[in-house]
């Protein structure tokens, strides 16, 4: 347990729309005697920490301490230094930036939504042989704000002016005496130890360059990603570098950032700016990531070589889990792009996107969980953000829109959207999810009183009388959510943001609100289910089939829906909420709507994750095959055709005809979940049982794929489908079957294995079965 105070620099009125801040430098010198056997350092900060011990930085961990609802809770990291440590005189030292805790966030970009006055906490324990001895934070530690660093903030810049480092500061033997003495600052919250995964570099890319027509100079990563650009550079003092980062060209082939707001609005920034000092140098930003495919060389001050240049994708260090290939290359791209987007967005939080907001919106992780449990083992990273998603749930029990909790549309209000529809559901939908993925019952214990307070929130605002519910039948008025803010499908092709967030705002789509509300009070069921809770199982059961009946009567009247917008189709049948004949008849609808629409993506953001699951379960494989494989806009592969290395916003971001880029990010991961359908109905590995303890293998051939391979490295063991179709119309199936795992496989043409292991199945996929297991 760390019990270090926090201590401060520069204690200055923080005004949020003033100038940006430099970094604050930090030292202490201290004396080891002999005899020690090992040293451990606890940090953290209110703002980002650079660690260094003896001007060493113990690890490769980046951005530390993370990000947490840092009113509530603060991570801490803990560095095993003992090889850094010698006998005699020793210096801790640390550097420290706005980060999260000061720097911009969220959809306004405010910044200083967390506190005015950066801090750390440090606390070094030092084991002898015969004792134990600690550093700690206190006012005798040193500090400067005159370095090198002399502006930055985590998202809009990062200024290093060479001509201003000071050699030598975070070494032994250093002359500190022109450094002021650090005073004590509060931190109210509770100091936890890390509970994520750690943030570090991994894919690194040198760039091609390109001469835009405006005559810039750009640099092409050839990836989307988040992360920094080291360089390396060869010049004299007065001379600057300028770096701008963004990750589309425009349809003239210039560099823009556009497409990712007006500046004035939200600020994007995304800059480096470094003044040079004589000779060669490199340098990398400590205290701002950017996302971003291009760099727009603002100034250079020589010959521009690739190899000065390095790109490097920084992200949480999850575990990749799930592999996918198949006979249509582009399919694989879009496998690759859902997986980039993840990586950009999966630093230290599920983020919507890694540059314009950055903010933990609690409804793109709740569409993308179950495809980024297939791409990644998610647990550390989610059981993390999920406590946050409870500590900041409302007195009332709404969830809010974007955790850890941001300024929205001013600087008092943390929420202006609690309770969405959709997105406030991540508290329900999300814990039962990491149970099915994994097995375990940590995060459904950890969320359920919340998940409770939720639902029980939704039966409250239900039950009020509005002008909507009172031309509702009288039965159904408590059970068809009519009032609160929700964003609805969101972002259906064509839409704006600011258009839907208008409709939102007046009138919110009482049909999405009442499907989430039997959805969740299902969620709740089975949680109290699996807790066994059957007092609560019971009921909320009960309340959930009332919501179903309602929802039925009010908005499939006569068994139709009277709607042309898929979305409409999508929700009531993957929710289960129409069953039976009912259900046959709204997939037969909506089967057609996906034929007239050409196979195009007709859904937003509550339903595109979707679409070809309900499609396929209902009958329509060959429609879903069509769908994925459509290179047309908006669709999955006309992203890929245009050269997409990540999951656009909206698949029609960028215009067909014209090229231009639309005010829509381009690395958005939510409406890339529909992939997970390739591992789940193309290659049909299904779990049966939590933890894939028990599964079904189903491939299911279809559209232009001749061959599709999926593996996923369950809790339970690797499984694996591999399946392909030769010329002469055999179907060969190679399965992999985990120790102890119950399988069944089901081939195309219907043969079933039951208790089957790892082997060769294949049939005709013809018609006659011709079933062998080697
Ligand atoms: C974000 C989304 C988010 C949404 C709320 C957008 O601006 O980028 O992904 O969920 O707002 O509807």
């Amino acid at each position: 347990m760390m019990d270090a105070v926090f201590i401060t620099g520069r204690k200055q009125a923080f005004d949020f729309k003033g100038p940006l801040l430099p970094a604050t430098y930090f030292r202490k010198s201290f004396t080891v005697g002999p005899g020690l056997v090992s040293a451990k350092l606890m940090m953290t900060a209110l703002g980002i920490y650079v660690p260094y011990i003896n001007g060493i930085k113990p690890d490769d961990r980046l951005m530390t301490p993370g990000y947490t609802e840092y009113p509530k809770r603060l991570q801490y990291q803990t560095y095993d230094v003992t090889e850094f440590i010698r006998e005699g005189e020793n210096v801790i030292a640390a550097e420290l930036g706005d980060g999260w805790y000061r720097g911009s966030c969220g959809p306004m970009g405010a910044r200083g939504t967390y506190g005015d006055v950066l801090g750390l906490a440090s606390e070094l324990e030092l084991v002898y042989t015969d004792h134990t001895e600690r550093v700690l934070t206190d006012i005798t530690w040193k500090w400067t704000d005159n370095g090198p660093i002399t502006n930055q903030d985590i998202k809009l810049i990062e200024h290093y002016d060479a001509r201003k480092e000071i050699p030598g500061w975070e070494l032994p033997s250093f002359d500190d005496s022109g450094w002021a003495n650090a005073s004590l600052t509060e931190y109210e919250g509770e100091l936890i130890p890390d509970e994520g995964e750690k943030i570090c570099v991994h894919e690194t890319f040198t760039p091609v360059i390109l001469k835009t027509p405006d005559g810039s100079t750009v640099l092409d990563f050839k990836q989307n990603l988040a992360g920094f650009v080291t360089f390396t550079v060869t010049g004299k003092k007065g001379m600057t570098v300028c770096l701008l980062h963004g990750e589309v060209l425009d349809e003239n082939g210039n560099f823009t950032t556009s497409n990712l707001g007006n500046e004035k609005m939200l600020p994007i920034g995304q800059k480096i700016v470094y003044d040079l000092k004589d000779g060669t140098q490199t340098y990398h930003p400590k205290f701002m990531i950017a996302g971003f495919r291009y760099v727009k060389l603002i100034d250079w001050p020589e010959e521009v070589v690739p190899e000065n240049f390095t790109a490097s994708a920084v992200y949480s260090d999850l575990r990749f889990i799930g592999t996918f290939s198949c006979s249509n290359e582009k399919v694989n791209r879009l496998v690759k792009n859902v997986e980039w987007s993840l990586k950009s967005n999966f630093v230290d939080i599920p983020t919507d996107c890694p540059h314009r907001e950055r903010g933990g919106w609690t409804g793109d992780i709740n569409v993308f969980n179950e495809c980024a449990n297939i791409l990644a083992d998610t647990r550390r990273f989610l059981s993390k953000w999920l406590k946050d998603v409870v500590l900041t749930q409302t007195d009332d029990g709404a969830v809010i829109s974007v955790v850890p909790s941001v300024f929205m549309m001013n600087r008092k209000s943390r929420e202006l959207t609690p309770g969405a529809a959709g997105w406030a559901d991540a508290i329900t939908c999300i814990p039962l999810r990491q149970y099915h993925s994994y097995g375990e019952t940590y995060d459904i214990e950890h969320s359920y009183e919340a998940m409770k307070k939720y639902v029980d929130f939704n039966i409250k605002r239900s039950g009020k009388t509005t002008i909507r519910s009172l031309f509702r039948k009288k039965e159904n008025r408590d059970y068809i959510l009519d009032n609160g803010f929700h964003y609805g499908e969101w972002l259906e092709p064509g839409a704006a943001n600011m258009v839907d967030a208008l409709k939102a705002i007046l009138m919110p789509d009482s049909e999405v609100a009442t499907a989430w509300f039997f959805w969740s009070a299902g969620k709740l069921s089975e949680a109290a289910e699996i807790l066994g809770k059957t007092e609560d199982a019971a009921r909320y059961r009960e309340l959930s089939e009332k919501v179903k009946k309602a929802y039925i009567a009010e908005f499939i009247k006569d068994g139709k829906i009277k709607s042309k917008r898929m979305c409409k189709y999508v929700r009531p049948l993957y929710m289960g909420i129409a069953e039976g004949e009912l259900a046959k008849d709204i997939a037969r609808e909506l089967n057609s709507l996906v034929k007239e629409n050409d196979y195009c993506i007709g859904t937003g953001f509550l339903s595109t994750y979707q679409i070809l699951n309900v499609l396929t379960d209902f009958g329509y494989h060959e429609t879903a095959c069509r769908m994925i494989e459509n290179e047309k806009c908006p669709g999955w592969l006309y992203e890929v055709s245009r050269g997409a290395t990540t999951i656009w916003e909206g698949c029609d971001a960028i215009d067909p005809g014209t090229g231009r880029v639309k005010a829509k990010s381009l690395n958005h991961y939510s409406p890339g979940a529909a992939v997970s359908w390739l591992w789940t109905r193309l290659c049909g590995i299904k779990p049966i049982a939590p933890g894939y303890k028990e599964i079904v293998i189903e491939p299911r051939p279809g559209g232009t794929f001749r061959q599709a391979r999926a593996s996923y490295n369950s809790v339970s063991g690797m499984i694996v489908s591999d399946w392909s179709i030769s010329e002469e119309g055999e179907f060969t199936l190679d399965a992999v079957i985990p120790e102890g795992v119950k399988a069944r496989v089901v081939l195309p043409d219907g043969e079933i294995f039951d208790d089957a292991r790892s082997g060769r199945f294949s049939c005709s996929y013809q018609g006659g079965k011709i079933p062998k297991t080697i």
